[in-house]
């Protein structure tokens, strides 16, 4: 039996996560609440940030990396700042050792885009983690809903011109 408190407080005491606990509470705080969970929290909020998707990873017991798969895969969840696509480079020390700064650089530099938010044409949403809770695959990212395991800058160049390019979204 799953307890029937979060295991951890939420990112502030801000009200609207009385809203967002009392939906994983109706669900047990069973991993199967993930999608509406997100969803309550973008009713609530507007959007999801990184410390909301943090904080219902380990109220349900989810890995983060599917958190974020699950997040940036449906268009109806709006990572801030949300552009039609999504790419996010983890910057948690197993990753930053193994150059995912660089990574992050260089997608900055090839789109022209800042950390943090979004192309000018709202294609794309540059966003970083803390770690995404794939440190083995390090250096990772996530693109749209997918893990991308040992990245180099190179190749995170050409998988984000290949999620920009193609049309949906
Ligand atoms: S530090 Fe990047 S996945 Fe953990």
């Amino acid at each position: 039996m799953r307890t029937q408190s979060p295991p951890i407080d939420p990112p502030s005491d801000d009200k609207r996560w009385r809203i967002v606990n009392a939906t994983m509470r109706r669900h047990g705080y069973m991993p199967r609440a993930l999608i509406e969970t997100l969803n309550s929290v973008q009713q609530a909020f507007g959007y999801l940030d990184e410390d909301a998707l943090r904080y219902v990873s380990a109220a349900l017991h989810v890995p983060l990396s599917k958190t974020y798969g699950v997040a940036t895969f449906y268009h109806f969840f709006t990572l801030k700042p949300g552009g039609a696509h999504t790419c996010v480079i983890c910057l948690g020390t197993a990753c930053y050792i193994k150059g995912s700064a660089d990574i992050l650089q260089a997608l900055s530099d090839h789109f022209d885009v800042k950390p943090g938010q979004t192309t000018a044409d709202k294609r794309l949403s540059l966003m970083t983690a803390r770690c995404i809770g794939s440190c083995g695959l390090a250096p990772a990212g996530v693109m749209d809903s997918v893990v991308i395991p040992r990245l180099t800058a190179a190749e995170a160049i050409a998988k984000v011109e290949e999620l920009v390019k193609d049309g949906h979204g």
